[in-house]
């Protein structure tokens, strides 16, 4: 009988990554079971940044590629077309970043960390946060969705998309229950994955927001590690039997 193999995936920057040795140890132990997994990295990063991140890190060679916070998904090198066609309904790109010149509170971020399916700013340090909350209901209106991280990093991606739906669309594509999948992150634009009913580990440097959300809505199904960065999704794995 075929065994049915079991779903890990990780957010990079402050999770797998952030400390060198954390990330090594896990990986050599993930090597040990890597035929028994699928390996989805997802990240804030475009592909080519996530890319040149993993040759820095050594890290192992995912089965999926989850980027820009969930607008692209790439698998053997190729976007995933039909990913992006459902990204593309009721998205007008071009309408909302008309919308938003009108806010001086956003500046956006470098021409690399844009794609078709994403608009990212940085908020001002000096700004209300609360300007946010007010975007966002604006947002809903042109079919869009605000994603907040790091008290400083502002995503726009259409509203059918985010990490926690890009990876639930890649787990129902590799027909692997919710149960047998964990997701690993730190911050706000990981509290989607958190969202999908799978296991889940909240590694211990993780960010106000992720933490607050979990106070709020979290379920016995996550696991807040002690441990920060890579030892934190080490001692979450174990917590769970997978290693
Ligand atoms: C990464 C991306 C950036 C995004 C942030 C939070 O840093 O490069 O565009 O805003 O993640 O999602
Ligand atoms: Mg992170």
């Amino acid at each position: 009988m075929k065994v049915m193999k079991c779903l890990f995936i990780t957010d990079l920057d402050n999770t797998l990554v952030g400390n060198r040795q954390a990330t090594s140890v896990l990986l050599h132990k993930l090597l040990l079971i890597r035929e028994q997994i699928y390996v989805i990295y997802a990240t804030g990063r475009s592909i080519s940044s996530a890319s040149d991140l993993k040759t820095d890190q050594d890290l192992l060679e995912p089965d999926y590629w989850v980027t820009g916070v969930g607008s692209e998904i790439y698998h053997q090198g190729q976007l995933d077309q039909i990913w992006a066609t459902r990204l593309s309904m009721d998205w007008n790109r071009a309408a909302i970043a008309d919308f938003l010149q009108a806010y001086d509170d956003l500046l956006p971020q470098p021409a690399t960390e844009q794609n078709p399916w994403k608009l990212s700013y940085f908020l001002k340090p000096t700004a209300d946060p609360a300007v946010l909350t007010k975007i966002e209901h604006q947002l809903t209106d042109f079919g869009a969705k605000l994603i907040f991280s790091s008290g400083q990093d502002v995503d726009i991606l259409p509203r059918s998309g985010d990490k926690g739906l890009a990876i639930t669309y890649i787990r129902e594509h590799l027909a692997i229950p919710p149960g047998k999948t964990v997701v690993c992150g730190d911050s706000g634009n990981d509290i989607s994955l958190f969202q999908q009913g799978t296991l889940g580990i909240i590694v211990g440097n993780a960010r106000a927001e992720l933490l607050e959300w979990h106070r709020q809505y979290g379920t016995p199904q996550q696991y807040v590690a002690n441990a920060p960065y890579a030892w934190g999704i080490l001692e979450g794995l174990q917590y769970f039997g997978w290693l």
